[in-house]
Order: C-alpha cells, then sequence, then structure tokens
C-alpha cells in the first residue's frame, strides 16, 4: 500500500511558519506601509501585565503548534511564565499530552502541552491568524509558530574497538536480498544474514506510525518484547493502516528482522480515521523523549515515517538528538532535494535514502527512481520489494517499497551497535558512516549524493 502512495505525495503544502531571530522594530507612524503593523489596541509583547487581544470577531480559530526558546539557565521560567500568560488570556484548560488518554477530552479546545522537562518546550492549541502574527510570533521566547496541517502522505573507530564481537548469528534468507546485502560489502549474495549474537537485545526501538499488528508470527516468541505503547488517535491501539507493522518487521521481526531480539515499541500517531499532521508528529517524538527523560539509560532509536516541510517537526527531532535518542528517519519519496523536507533536513538525525537490489545475473545497488537524494542524505538501505509482515493475516507476509522500508534498515543497525555498546547519536552515525560500503550505488551521476550503503556490524568488520 505504501509503495502506491508514494506517487501520490509530490505536492506538499506551503505551512505558514514564522521563524523569529530578533524582535521586530516597530516603525512611528508608518502604518500605512505595514499591513501587519501592530493595531494600537493590541500590547506590545514586552507589555506582560495585559492580556493580549485574541482576535478580530469573524475570524476562526485554528491549530498551531508553538515551540518556546528554551535553555538549561532559563528553562523553568520561559515556561512558567508562557504558559500563565496563556492561561489567563484564553482561559483554557493545559494538558500534559503524554499522560492524557485523548478519548477523554470532548472538547479540543485546550493547551496540548507536548513539553519534556529540560528538553523541550511547546504546546498545541487554537488561536486566530492575526494573534500570531501580531502578537505571539513577536514574542521573544517563542521559537516557531507554525499551522497544525494534515500532512498529505507521510510517508569512530572506537566503538568497534570497546566492542568486539564474541560470537555471531547467521539465518538462511533466501527470499530476503535486503538482508542478504547489508551484511556484506561486495556481491554476490551469499542467502545467508550475519549479525551479532545479541541481535539488538537491550535496546528499545520506537516505531512511531501507524501502530503494530503484534499478534503477526514474526512477533511471537521474540526475545524482545513488542508492544504498542501510546495512541495519538483516539484510544486504539490498533493497526489498522499496515505501514506501522511493515516497518516493525524489518526493525526486529523473527524472521525478516534486522535485529531480532531488540525491544519493539509502536506509538501510533496515524490510522485510518487519523490523519497524520505536525501534532501527531510533534507527540510521538516528544513521547519517546519522555520515556528517556523518565530512564536516562535506556538505550532508545526512533524511526519516524513521517517527512513534511513543518519547521516545527525539525526543531522537536533536533531537541530529540540532543537528548540522546537516536533518531532515524526516511529520505522521502519524491525524487527531489531530501533538504526540502523535515526532520530529515537536520543534520544530526539518520536520513536514508533507497536502492534497489537488481537481480542475477547483474547483481547491481541503484538508486531508487523515487528516492530523495542530495547532502541531506546520510545513506542508503535497499528500499525496493522489501518482505514485511502485513495486517490481514497473522502468517501475510507482503513486498513494499520506499525510503520508509529503507529507514528501518538502520534502525535496526544502530540497534545492533547499541546492544553491545553505549553510544552517543552522534557515534553511532559515525559507525554507520565508517563501516557504510563505499562507491557501489549506480545511478547517482545527476543525483550527487555521498555514495553509501548500509552495511550492519557483523563478525567481518
Ligand atoms: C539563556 O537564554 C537567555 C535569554 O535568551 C539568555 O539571556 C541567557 O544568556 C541564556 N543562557 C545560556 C546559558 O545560554
Ligand atoms: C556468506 O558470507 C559471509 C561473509 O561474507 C560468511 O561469513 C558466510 O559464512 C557466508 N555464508 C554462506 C552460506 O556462504
Ligand atoms: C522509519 O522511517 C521510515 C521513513 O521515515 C518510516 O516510514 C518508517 O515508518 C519508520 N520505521 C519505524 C520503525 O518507525
Amino acid at each position: 500500500m505504501f509503495s502506491k502512495r508514494i506517487l501520490n505525495i509530490l505536492f506538499i503544502f506551503n505551512l505558514t511558519s514564522f521563524i523569529i531571530s530578533a524582535p521586530l522594530t516597530i516603525c512611528d507612524g508608518c502604518d500605512h506601509l505595514s499591513p501587519r503593523s501592530p493595531s494600537p489596541q493590541i500590547p506590545s509583547p514586552s507589555d506582560d501585565a495585559a492580556c493580549p487581544n485574541i482576535g478580530g470577531t469573524n475570524e476562526q480559530f485554528i491549530d498551531y503548534n508553538v515551540m518556546l526558546k528554551t535553555n538549561a539557565t532559563n528553562y523553568d521560567s520561559v515556561v512558567k511564565n508562557h504558559f500563565e500568560m496563556l492561561e489567563k488570556c484564553l482561559q483554557k484548560e493545559r494538558y500534559n499530552v503524554h499522560e492524557l488518554d485523548f478519548s477523554s477530552i470532548k472538547d479540543n479546545n485546550v493547551i496540548f502541552d507536548f513539553s519534556v522537562k529540560g528538553m523541550i518546550a511547546g504546546y498545541t492549541t487554537k488561536f486566530t491568524k492575526s494573534f500570531v502574527e501580531n502578537y505571539l510570533s513577536k514574542l521573544n521566547d517563542v521559537a516557531i509558530v507554525n499551522e497544525n496541517k494534515v500532512i498529505e502522505d507521510p510517508f569512530e573507530n572506537e566503538f568497534i574497538k570497546q566492542a568486539p564481537l564474541v560470537r555471531k548469528a547467521e539465518r538462511p534468507v533466501a527470499k530476503m536480498p535486503n538482508l542478504d546485502r547489508i551484511d556484506q560489502e561486495n556481491y554476490p549474495l551469499n542467502l545467508t544474514y550475519i549479525y551479532p549474537d545479541s541481535a539488538g537485545a537491550g535496546v528499545d526501538v520506537f516505531v512511531v506510525d501507524s501502530g503494530i499488528f503484534l499478534e503477526h508470527e514474526e512477533f511471537q516468541g521474540r526475545q524482545g518484547k513488542t508492544v504498542t505503547e501510546k495512541t495519538f488517535c483516539g484510544d486504539s491501539l490498533v493497526d489498522d493502516d499496515g505501514h506501522g507493522t511493515n516497518v516493525a518487521s524489518i526493525v526486529g521481526g523473527k524472521t525478516l528482522g534486522v535485529a531480532s531480539n531488540a525491544n519493539i515499541i509502536g506509538v501510533k500517531i496515524t490510522g485510518k480515521d487519523c490523519p497524520v499532521n505536525a501534532q501527531n508528529i510533534i507527540n510521538g517524538i516528544t513521547y519517546v523523549m519522555q520515556q528517556k527523560a523518565n530512564n536516562p539509560e535506556r538505550k532508545i532509536v526512533l524511526n519516524l515515517s513521517a517527512t513534511s516541510r513543518d519547521s516545527a517537526v525539525g526543531e522537536v527531532a533536533s531537541k530529540a538528538v540532543e537528548a540522546g535518542i537516536h533518531f532515524v528517519v526516511g529520505a522521502g519519496n519524491r525524487n527531489l532535494d531530501a533538504c526540502g523536507f523535515f526532520p530529515g533536513k537536520i543534520e544530526t538525525v539518520v536520513t536514508v535514502a533507497s536502492t534497489k537490489i537488481t537481480p542475477l545475473p547483474n547483481q547491481l545497488d541503484w538508486a531508487s527512481d523515487f528516492t530523495n537524494w542530495e547532502k541531506c542524505v546520510t545513506l542508503f538501505a535497499p528500499g525496493e520489494k522489501v518482505p514485511v509482515a502485513g495486517i490481514k493475516s497473522a502468517s501475510e507476509i507482503t513486498s513494499e517499497s520506499g525510503t520508509s522500508l529503507s529507514a528501518p534498515h538502520v534502525s535496526g543497525a544502530i540497534a545492533l551497535m547499541l546492544a553491545d555498546g553505549d553510544y552517543t547519536p552522534e557515534q553511532s552515525k559515525e559507525g554507520l558512516l565508517r563501516i557504510a560500503t563505499k562507491d557501489k550505488i549506480q545511478g547517482l551521476d545527476f543525483r550527487p549524493t555521498a555514495n553509501l550503503l548500509l552495511r550492519t556490524r557483523n563478525a567481518v568488520i
């Protein structure tokens, strides 16, 4: 299903985005030159005693995602002051989205606070456009205010030294050239997937997606757990789309997965009646940050399906990496410059493009026609006709294409590293780059991108 959707995503929305660098200077007496100058009845941002005018009489209230500018010293005071202002002026209740059971909210006209103490501060709520333009976006403590929109189709050497491989395991992978390819540098493929014996044990890979079909055979009898832990789509934990299940099986499925002992933890942010929007993506990412804050020792990989033009998504992803989360995302399927999309544009995130493996007798790696490319791509991984678990029955194996399928290979590969060592996101990224297979990918002549193909950590390296 995802392969068919790929073609639809060429149309991206133009998100209104306000990135504030410095307070605007107001030109006295030149209102006629600038229709956006604050009207006199709206107090200036520094006038924090007064409540700002929240909007014109006939104006619509729409959802915005707001990120606050905080640092270690001022975190608490910025958050306190900003929310006090909001609660006083808007007279709305505030809920922490990570503790909230969304199905219990009858009235959507509340403040959905997705802050994680000390890591990130922000919320989603309804404002009028004039309030945002004239007041909110000009506040010194506001970093980003973006309208919440539906996303059309989301979908160093040191570490090796520290952790010598004691034993290796292998499995036959006759119909899984994707796994067969990533454990070796050169062709021919030899029908075996070799991986560290630990196979990702003790690492939590969060699948922020459509949920996971837990009853599928690929998730039965695993050493690692498979759960769907949280939903931001009403009260449903069920994967009624299939995408999350596809992805989870590549990360850690018993026979289809890269890291078959990793814990796979579903966070549902999309489904049949739950279109992906920036708020859901932000809630999903900050939920994972909250788990890291609760238990800093956890080794967490987060793989996200959705890409968007929304800078707020980029900002949250960047904070997640700062919080120590290994963040993997697909480059996108539009045959465009990957730097045009968040969070792939964020340098610290691992952004994965797709390859196709051509069959015998000419086994070669080709960049997929659909894949995004250019300098924001970290590396490539197989992403065409990848065997995955489906949702029609507990035994369904289907095959899907897209950078959504490439990315989980890399999430699994990072889980393999983390199972045997403690690395920062920066170190795991360096590790991927260092051991990647170099200069084998065809088809990059007109799509200048680093010629690096995922190689997993195995007995050979
Ligand atoms: C934190 O931000 C405030 C306000 O922008 C600034 O004055 C302060 O110097 C910053 N502190 C640090 C440690 O960056
Ligand atoms: C496949 O190749 C790997 C190394 O590239 C080797 O360790 C493994 O034994 C090979 N398996 C078979 C079945 O030839
Ligand atoms: C991994 O990222 C891809 C591409 O962004 C996404 O489509 C897929 O759902 C993600 N997988 C997991 C494990 O979240």
